[in-house]
């Protein structure tokens, strides 16, 4: 299984560009389900959710090919399957996506139940519960989620949690439904909104997204799109935090900061200087050590819980106390045993994590346990003193288009090895 080395103690220095979003392009390649039109999405980063969502429509007889600079065109004249099976399901959650489109166009669904995640329980009980207020009839059946309508009907859809992927779901669905369908509480997530332009880009007739209410005309069909997604947030942040965790100075380029004010403010908290220009953003540590910063997750456009991680390792070793709490996720510190093992002095209370911050980590071998936590051991084998070694980097590659090649660019020693 493939691992990254890291030899610490270099700050970053330069100039990275960061690529498309990866949970904006995952509902829109789903979203080419809805049409049998021709669809073509630009700014595709190259991750494994993407590979495993191009398989999952494969099978469903959508044609789809990469065309150059990760441009994935794709048409679903007729669809052959109605199927997410288990395989494909339990290493990518987001599989669940094809349930609204499928539903929608096709009036049947089957998606095997997520089942048991590293983060948490993460029910997909809403998505459910909105598409049976528009009409759907749904049934498990041997762990597959079964769900029929003839056609859905629009309805008014209240959220009790904001969730991201489900907003998604219900808002696609809607698209073809007949009449009108309000989602409130709905998520606000910058890559909902992405979502949202681009089936608008389809003919589909939504307002209110970006704000928690949003309200879908449904339509008897939709035409094709051409779309470049947005950039990736989670990723300027990651990058943006391990220059600052570094005492560094760098720019990222295809960033959006009006995505990232919650993350940027926390970093000039934490004693960086942020510059920002229509597509960049740059932050300089000028070589100091950061100050620690408490931390509260929350849907957007509050702090996101992808970032968390990474702003435990930075408090890992700032200057003073930081207290982590997560409001999203319950079970979302796995990485917090793996810090400890370089010498972070963290003490778990609840949904929080209490961090003292240490002057040295010590590099150690590590072992990625979800995304978002393999990204935080990465940074940290960055400031650790010695090599740190992060296996299972599989969970690396699914969220983050070649890690180790743009740390290299800003003056990381930073390697993978093979096997
Ligand atoms: C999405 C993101 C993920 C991010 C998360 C929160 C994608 C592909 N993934 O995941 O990177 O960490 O948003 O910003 O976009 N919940 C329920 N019932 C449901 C659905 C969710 O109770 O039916 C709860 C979850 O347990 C969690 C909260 O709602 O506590 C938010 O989860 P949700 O927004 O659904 O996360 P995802 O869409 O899975």
């Amino acid at each position: 299984m493939a691992r990254i080395q890291i030899t610490g103690g270099r700050p970053l220095e330069g100039t990275v560009a960061i690529s498309g979003a990866k949970n904006a392009v995952l509902p829109m390649l789903m979203a080419s389900l809805l049409t049998e039109k021709p669809c073509g999405l630009s700014g595709v980063p190259h991750l494994k959710d993407v590979t495993t969502s191009m398989e999952l429509l494969a099978q469903m007889g959508v044609e789809i090919s990469l065309g150059e600079h990760f441009r994935v065109e794709m048409e679903a004249r007729e669809l052959a399957g109605d199927t997410a099976p288990y395989d494909l399901v339990k290493t990518m959650r987001a599989s669940i996506l094809v349930l609204g489109p499928l539903l929608a166009r096709q009036g049947v669904a089957r998606v095997s139940l997520p089942g048991g995640c590293a983060i948490g329980a993460r029910p997909v009980d809403l998505h459910l519960k909105g598409l049976k207020a528009m009409g759907a009839d749904i049934h498990v059946d041997s762990g597959y989620i079964v769900a029929r309508a003839e056609r859905l009907r629009g309805a008014r859809v209240v959220l009790d949690t904001a969730t991201v992927t489900g907003t998604e779901n219900i808002m696609m669905a809607a698209t073809l439904a007949d009449g009108t369908t309000v989602i409130e509480n709905a998520a606000q997530e910058p890559e909902v909104a992405d979502l949202a332009e681009c089936l608008i880009s389809m003919g589909a007739s939504i307002s209110g997204h970006g704000t928690n209410t949003i309200t879908i005309e449904g339509r008897e069909r939709l035409g094709g799109y051409d779309y470049t997604v947005l950039p990736d947030r989670i990723e300027a942040g990651t990058f943006l935090v391990a220059a600052a965790m570094t005492g560094g100075h760098v720019r990222v380029v295809n960033a959006r900061s009006d995505t990232l004010d919650a993350v940027l403010g926390k970093l000039e908290e934490a004693g960086a200087k942020i510059e920002t220009g229509p597509d960049w953003i740059e932050l300089d540590m000028a070589g100091r050590r950061p100050r620690a910063v408490d931390i509260t997750t929350a849907p957007y456009p509050g702090f996101p819980t992808d970032m968390q991680a990474q702003f435990t390792a930075l408090n890992a070793i700032a200057e003073g106390t930081g207290v982590v709490r997560e409001t999203v996720f319950e079970n979302r510190f796995m990485h917090v045993q793996e810090l400890q093992r370089l010498g972070a002095d963290m003490r778990l209370e609840g949904n929080a994590v209490v961090i003292r911050g240490v002057e040295e980590l010590t590099g150690a071998p590590l072992m990625a346990t979800d995304l978002r936590a393999s990204a935080c051991l990465v940074l940290a084998g960055l400031v650790a003193a010695g090599d740190t070694v992060v296996d299972r980097v599989y969970h690396i590659d699914r969220g983050y288009e070649n890690i180790e090649e743009k740390l290299r660019q800003l003056g990381a020693r930073i390697q993978r090895l093979a096997g």
